[in-house]
């Protein structure tokens, strides 16, 4: 009987937090509404989906769709997409508000099925929520790989990569009467690939000798995999109760093949590196990014297997956030030095005479400001 009256005033008494709660947080709402702190939210949201309906359908690319939003609501709005309230900035002066003063509010992440399945339960430290495992993994990089110190001790790594690219160019072109074709795209992707690749591996996978190579193509296969699933917009991560429509779809069991493949390849680095540290000690020249995290998990408490995951996550995070970024910038770079020939002669005159390209992180761009080749060579 006691227990009965006890459940009961239990109940009331829960009954009596949810309506503060809801109450509280409407109020909230409002307040915040009337402060100004939010920021106008776009017309015509439907239930469940929110603004989606007005995102795809249209003829037209996103970010133009978006432009349009921003010439009527401003440049800060909100949308939802599905159950995320979402802020659309086109102002470099709120954008840099965001990274700097509120980057606390903005640093952690949301949850997506494509990082669960193929990022180890979203372990990468890039797409992980903000907390003590994201501070700590990523420190450690920015220590350990991309620190001047490191960035310095794997310069030969850049340097070797951009003059191969550099010096095929000029062998193709000499071949050809000074003038040569080439896909930039392609070429400058698989450049920036080598470049992080063997800086966390030590292993060099994407250039046309490497084709025959089966661990190198399948390296490649499982990384276009991941690069094309993990860029979807998926129906679940905008609305959980539509997961279903990923697994019909087929995404579900591409994203769960690709995440095997892409383990065997990680697993199989992870792996050697620890073989290689068992036989013998390694300089520190030739500790790739492995054998310094590896070093770093064999002196805490995780087991093999927390470590190894986190090794392999970690360099999974790497190899997605360096690779397409270093791509575009790159191609960007070209397309606006090659349409501006003033700019790209005094892009050739500066790099010559200034030290610029000893502050180790500005390298990557050498292979586009690098005047090793005859002008004419860039004329394609
Ligand atoms: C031109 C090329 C690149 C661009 C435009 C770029 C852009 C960015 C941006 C905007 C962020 C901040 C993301 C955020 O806080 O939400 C970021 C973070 C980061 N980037 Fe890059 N990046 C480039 C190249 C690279 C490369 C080559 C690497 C390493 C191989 C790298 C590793 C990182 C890491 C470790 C972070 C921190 C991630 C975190 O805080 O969770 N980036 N990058």
């Amino acid at each position: 009987m006691k227990t009965l009256t006890e459940l009961r005033e239990f109940s009331l008494f829960a009954l009596l937090l949810a309506i503060i709660s809801i109450v509280l947080a409407t109020i909230c709402a409002k307040g915040n509404k009337k402060n100004g702190k939010m920021p106008p939210e776009v017309a015509g949201s439907w239930p469940v989906i929110g603004h989606l309906h007005l995102l795809g359908g249209r003829n037209q690319l996103l970010h133009k769709t978006l432009g349009g939003m921003a010439d009527e609501y401003g440049s800060i709005f909100s949308i939802r997409l599905g159950i995320h309230p979402t802020i659309v900035v086109s102002d470099w002066e709120i954008v840099k508000e965001c990274f700097t003063a509120n980057d606390r509010v903005f640093s952690t992440r949301p949850k997506s099925l494509a990082l669960k399945i193929m990022g180890y339960n979203q372990t990468m430290f890039d797409f992980a929520p903000y907390g003590r495992y994201w501070r700590d993994i990523r420190k450690l990089v920015m220590v350990e790989l991309l620190s001047n110190h490191r960035l310095e001790l794997l310069k030969h790594v850049r340097n070797s990569e951009t003059s191969l690219l550099m010096k095929d160019f000029y062998e193709k072109s000499s071949r050809n009467g000074g003038q040569v074709v080439v896909e930039m795209k392609q070429r400058l992707s698989d450049m920036a690939m080598n470049i992080i690749v063997r800086m966390i591996s030590g292993k060099r996978y994407f250039s046309a000798d490497a084709k025959g190579n089966q661990e190198a193509k399948r390296c490649q296969e499982a990384l276009r995999h991941f690069f094309y699933l993990v860029g979807l917009n998926l129906a679940s991560d905008a609305v959980p109760l539509f997961s279903w429509l990923d697994l019909v779809k087929g995404y579900t069991g591409k994203m769960k093949r690709t995440a095997r493949e892409l383990d065997c390849v990680l697993g199989s680095w992870v792996d050697e590196h620890r073989r290689i540290r068992l036989n013998r000690s390694i300089s520190e020249e030739e500790k790739d990014f492995i054998h310094v995290m590896l070093s770093i998990m064999d002196d805490s408490n995780v087991s093999v297997d927390e470590a190894d995951t986190t090794v392999k996550s970690s360099c999974l995070s790497l190899l997605s956030g360096g690779s397409d970024t270093t791509t575009i910038a790159l191609i960007w770079a070209l397309a606006l030095l090659l349409n501006n020939r003033n700019m790209l002669k005094k892009a050739q005159f500066d790099m010559t005479e200034s030290p610029g390209l000893t502050v180790p992180k500005a390298t990557p761009l050498e292979v586009v400001l690098r005047p090793r080749l005859p002008s004419i060579a860039y004329e394609f």
